[in-house]
């Protein structure tokens, strides 16, 4: 089976729903930033602080490309990989790509004051602009974008089902 590649905003739920998408399928479960994180032995937020925005970013595009010859894997991407158009044609190749958005209300509630996430440092009204400016970006690799306000057991059975009527399951 094509790995299966959760993408979306901040808070949209593709971490713990990429989680039990793979136990429900039985399949590996990846979540970039963790891998990052392993890597440099380094959270996110230190990430950001101590290297940099662009050296993570660049750290996140090798991560992608670790996956381009492998399959039966889920795995869950850091809000910022799938925005940036350069890696757009990585991710389609590495798998079949599903975008996860649970609108900018619900997204604020689940994201603001986690000082895990260096980019809400800036504020609702950054967050939100980076939320519409984004979207058409996401939209533009999905190949399936499911709503993730709900309860993410709901969110990853609602993509069984749908992948199991695309055929990908
Ligand atoms: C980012 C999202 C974060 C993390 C980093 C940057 C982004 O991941 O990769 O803080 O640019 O949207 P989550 O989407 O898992 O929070």
């Amino acid at each position: 089976m094509k790995n299966i590649i959760l993408c979306g905003f901040m808070g949209s739920g593709k971490s713990s729903v990429g989680r039990l998408l793979a136990e429900r399928l039985s399949l590996s479960f990846f979540d970039t930033d963790s891998l990052i994180e392993e890597r440099c032995g380094m959270s996110v937020a230190e990430i950001f602080e101590k290297r940099g925005e662009e050296y993570f970013r660049a750290l996140e595009t090798e991560t992608v490309m670790s996956f381009l010859n492998t399959e039966n894997n889920i795995i869950s991407l850091g809000g910022g990989l799938a925005a940036n158009r350069s890696n757009h044609s990585a991710l389609k190749t590495a798998g079949f790509v599903v975008l996860l958005d649970c609108g900018i209300e619900e997204t604020l509630l689940r994201i603001m004051g986690d000082k895990s996430r260096p980019l809400t440092a800036g504020g609702a009204k950054a967050v939100c602009e980076r939320y519409n400016e984004r979207r058409p970006i996401y939209e533009a690799v999905a190949d399936l974008t499911v709503e993730s306000d709900g309860a993410p057991a709901d969110t990853a059975e609602k993509i069984v089902r749908l992948l199991e009527e695309l055929k990908i399951l």
